[in-house]
């Protein structure tokens, strides 16, 4: 009778040694919160991870393992090796574009600039350049200005993407301009995508102006699929209809009655009850667009206090915090955190414990 008994305890020991009770946890927020976990999918039944988010790498056993790149550019890891976090295989630059130059993961699994001046993309391992930055191109060698005002990018002297409005030429390795009020095109006879506001005529392929207004964008002058939305235009069988209520940004098959209110300063939002705009109920509210009575953002220095339903300023936080995410109700999740500290300040700790400090220098 005690055989049984201890292989149980020896199997649940078992379980809780290798972890296999472990679940993965899909992180939908991705880049705007990686503090909720690395992983983007997760396997069908939840034991594993299947795919990382970029600053994780996934290990042999189905987890994400966070890159911790060493060096000046650390941080600016993208993928590692799971077994050794520090060693980092591939890097890349903020999205902000603080970094003017492209980033490669050397034979040390360093993050470090890519050998050549104005390389933005350079090859791992051995740095060899393959993107000079915008309006350059590899010349002799070189990231070197393209001599085409209209090249995105070249290659040698050829220019390979346009801006829009215009296209490479193979044949004359130059961009050329799409046909008039044309946004994106292959060739300069036909277009494949017109300005906004413009559609192709039936019998020519020109882009001629869309004729209802407040139309964006329409597949044939008469009919319009697209109209501008948030500035109080919504598309009834194809035609844009026009919202009747004073500062309304959008309103679905009633001219009369708002959903979303806009406003250049933002105070205005919609009253569910009788369709008009009103003015922000909540002191401190910078936007209130779908509901009056509710803030969206708070004015910057205030965060929203959705059971009050008031904006609290950040410094009740902290009496030195000056900025605290202005958020609003919504789907924002967890408490308020301070994000900025007044002169002579500096924010400090994380998640629920930040503070301000005084600053060293
Ligand atoms: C896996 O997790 C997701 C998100 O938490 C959930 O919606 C889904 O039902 C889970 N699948 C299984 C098989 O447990
Ligand atoms: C550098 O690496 C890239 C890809 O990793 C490769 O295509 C290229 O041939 C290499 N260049 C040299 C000079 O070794």
């Amino acid at each position: 009778m005690r055989a049984p008994l201890s292989l149980l305890a020896l199997c649940a020991a078992l379980l809780l040694a290798t972890g296999a009770a472990a679940k993965c946890t899909e992180n939908t927020e991705g880049w705007d919160d990686l503090s909720l976990g690395g992983c983007k999918t997760c396997s069908a039944d939840n034991s594993t991870c299947e795919e990382c988010w970029p600053r994780f790498s996934l290990n042999a056993e189905g987890s994400c393992v966070e890159c911790n790149g060493m060096g000046e550019y650390g941080a600016y890891c993208t993928r590692c090796d799971p077994e050794d976090p520090s060693f980092c295989l591939e890097c890349r630059g903020d999205d902000e574009g603080n970094l003017d130059f492209g980033l490669y993961g050397n034979e040390e699994g360093k993050c470090t600039p890519c050998p050549l001046e104005g390389c933005q993309e350079c090859a791992p391992l051995n740095g060899t350049c393959q993107y000079c930055r915008v309006k350059q191109g590899l010349i002799d060698g070189k990231c070197q200005a393209c001599e085409d005002d209209s090249a995105l990018f070249c290659n040698g002297g050829v220019s390979t993407e346009c801006y829009s409005g215009s296209f490479p030429d193979t044949s004359t390795g130059t961009c050329q301009a799409c046909p008039a009020n044309c946004d994106r095109c292959a060739g300069a006879g036909v277009c494949d995508v017109c300005d906004i506001g413009f559609g192709p005529d039936a019998a020519t392929g020109a882009c001629v102006p869309c004729e209802s207004e407040g139309c964006q964008s329409c597949s044939s002058p008469g009919v319009c699929d697209m109209c501008e939305y948030f500035v109080g235009y919504w598309l009834d069988g194809g035609a844009c209809q026009k919202c009747a209520v004073k500062h309304c940004a959008q309103c679905d098959g009633d001219v009369d009655f708002c959903n979303i209110c806009n406003h250049p300063k933002g105070e205005y939002g919609a009253n569910p009850t009788t369709g008009a705009c009103d003015k922000c109920a909540v002191a401190d509210c910078a936007n209130c667009e779908d509901d009056y009575a509710r803030c969206r953002l708070c004015r910057d220095g205030f965060y929203y206090d959705e059971a009050a339903k008031q904006c609290v300023a950040c410094s009740t936080l902290d009496p030195h915090c000056t900025d605290c995410g202005a958020m609003g109700y919504g789907p924002q999740e967890g408490a308020p955190t301070c994000t900025e500290c007044g002169q002579g300040w500096e924010v400090a700790g994380e998640y629920t414990d930040v503070r301000c400090i005084k600053s060293k220098d």
